[in-house]
This record gives C-alpha cells, sequence and structure tokens, in this order.
C-alpha cells in the first residue's frame, strides 16, 4: 500500500507534468499557426492583388491593422457573418476572397502577417470642417474608439488609426444604412451599425476629416506626375 504521502506527492507530480504538457502542446500551437510555408505565402500573394499598399484598390490597406481585429474580421468573412450581402459589392467580393482559406490555421497567420506590416502614408481623399469633425468624435465616438483613436479591445472596437479617408467615409455610410453589422451574430458591427445611425454624409465627412488628420496616417507626398484626386 501506498503512504498517503507517496500518493499526495504522485498527484502532485502528475499535475505539474499535464500542466507541462499544455504548456508545450500551446507553444507548439503557436508555432505551426506562425510558420510560413510556399502555401502560406501564395495566400498571403493572392490577398495583396487586392490589399497591396497602393491606395485605393479593391480592398483597404491592411498594413499595421491590430491582429485580434484583423482575425475577428477574417473569421466573420469566412462564416458568412460579414460578406455575405450581394447588396454590398464589395464586401461580397471579400467574401469571395475568405472562401479561398482553407485551413483555420491560415487565419492567425495571415492576421499576424498583415498586423506586423508598416502602415504606410495615404492621401486625403476627404475634405471636411475639423473642428464639427472633432465635437462629433467627442460625443458619439471616444467612448469606444479612445481619445487617439486607438480602440479598445475590451470593447471590440478597433483602432481608428490606420484607415484610408476613402475606405473610412465609405465603411460608416455601410454601418448607417445597415450594409454591414446586418447579421444577427455579427455583435461588434451592430454596435458600431447602430451607433452611426443619423450621422448626414456631412457629418461623416466631418468625422473622416478630423480622425485622419488628428490621428491618422501621415499624408502621402504628390508628385506633379500623381495629382491629388479630386475629394469627394
Ligand atoms: C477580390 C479582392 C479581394 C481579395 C482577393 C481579398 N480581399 Fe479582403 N477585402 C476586399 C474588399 C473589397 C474589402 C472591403 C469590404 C467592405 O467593403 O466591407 C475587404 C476587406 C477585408 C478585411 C476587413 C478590413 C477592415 O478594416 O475591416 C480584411 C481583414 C480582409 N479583407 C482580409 C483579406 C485576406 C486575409 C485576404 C486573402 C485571403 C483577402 N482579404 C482577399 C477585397 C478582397
Ligand atoms: C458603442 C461602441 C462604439 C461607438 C460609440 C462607436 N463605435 Fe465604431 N466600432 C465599434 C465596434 C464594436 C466596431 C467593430 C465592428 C465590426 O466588428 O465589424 C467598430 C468599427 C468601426 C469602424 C470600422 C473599422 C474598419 O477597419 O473597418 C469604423 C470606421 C468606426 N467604428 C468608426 C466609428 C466612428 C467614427 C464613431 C463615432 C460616430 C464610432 N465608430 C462609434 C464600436 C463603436
Amino acid at each position: 500500500m501506498l503512504s498517503r504521502q507517496t500518493a499526495f506527492s504522485f498527484l502532485i507530480a502528475i499535475f505539474f507534468i499535464q500542466v507541462g504538457c499544455q504548456q508545450s502542446n500551446q507553444e507548439k500551437y503557436n508555432e505551426v499557426k506562425l510558420q510560413s510555408s510556399e502555401k502560406r505565402e501564395a495566400l498571403v500573394a493572392s490577398c495583396v492583388v487586392c490589399h497591396g499598399v497602393q491606395e485605393a484598390q479593391r480592398g483597404p490597406i491592411l498594413n499595421g491593422m491590430e491582429n485580434w481585429y484583423l482575425r475577428d474580421q477574417i473569421n466573420k468573412f469566412r462564416s458568412g457573418i460579414r460578406g455575405n450581402n450581394p447588396e454590398n459589392r464589395s464586401e461580397h467580393l471579400m467574401g469571395i476572397g475568405a472562401r479561398s482559406i482553407s485551413e483555420d490555421l491560415d487565419v492567425p497567420y495571415l492576421a499576424y502577417w498583415f498586423s506586423s506590416k508598416e502602415p504606410v502614408p495615404a492621401i486625403r481623399t476627404i475634405r471636411g470642417d475639423l473642428q464639427l469633425g472633432k465635437d462629433l468624435y467627442q460625443r458619439r465616438c471616444v467612448s469606444c474608439h479612445g481619445e487617439n483613436g486607438e480602440g479598445n479591445q475590451k470593447l471590440i472596437s478597433p483602432s481608428l488609426t490606420h484607415l484610408e479617408g476613402w475606405y473610412f467615409y465609405q465603411q460608416m455610410r455601410k454601418f448607417r444604412e445597415g450594409k454591414r453589422g446586418y447579421h444577427p451574430r455579427d455583435e461588434g458591427g451592430r454596435v458600431m451599425s447602430a451607433a452611426s445611425k443619423e450621422l448626414s454624409d456631412y457629418d461623416i465627412k466631418n468625422l473622416v476629416a478630423y480622425c485622419v488628420d488628428a490621428f491618422g496616417l501621415p499624408e502621402v507626398e504628390l508628385t506633379k506626375a500623381d495629382p491629388s484626386p479630386k475629394p469627394f
């Protein structure tokens, strides 16, 4: 018969062995999900067709967006919570892109890849009244997106510091019109859709102009050969 003390030590040992295994499994999992491979590089290249670093492509520039937010959104597109509305043509396009991700473990890899890239300067495409935009931001946005647009993961609210003006403007209008944030299981999207109701296009322009000016991407330097696009 084992003495009580030996049995107790035995149990403790098993406990620690288990914790140790769990840790090494977790490490292994982390390693696998961030490992590059030819297949994964090809997948990234397929995303970059629409999400490169040239502005105003089909999709927004993803460089420097938060890892957790990218993961969330890619998963939403994959499960059809976002990107399933044929009326929202740009979202629908991305829904098709997302279906090319066949492995669950590719999602954290893609999120990590884009989040670790440097953000790039953007052209200021949206003009507005900065003071009116600031007042509106303080009243209607600051509680979730923060004083400097830094976002708040606890409120699943992303940072607004890496958005191109055109994409920002377009998404605000989509939220307002229920073209994004329409799915019953899209918790964050529905919150944001409610937060943008009753904003006019003028309000949105002021908001976007303020956010981009106050804490957005630096302005790209235009050359003569690359004239400024017409403001919206
Ligand atoms: C055919 C073009 C196309 C391809 C390919 C594509 N996307 Fe997109 N993506 C878009 C468009 C357009 C949007 C904007 C959707 C909208 O208007 O809501 C978007 C949006 C996104 C967003 C949301 C960004 C945000 O700020 O909310 C993420 C994340 C994303 N794409 C990741 C990817 C990844 C990862 C891949 C590769 C597996 C990919 N996309 C492939 C067109 C594409
Ligand atoms: C109650 C909290 C809340 C408030 C208030 C709020 N937001 Fe959001 N916002 C969110 C959440 C949550 C998301 C993520 C939506 C998703 O998951 O699709 C979001 C997403 C966004 C996005 C999409 C970013 C992207 O990369 O596509 C923009 C732009 C945005 N908010 C701007 C604003 C502005 C401007 C205001 C003020 C008018 C505002 N939000 C007010 C919670 C909020």
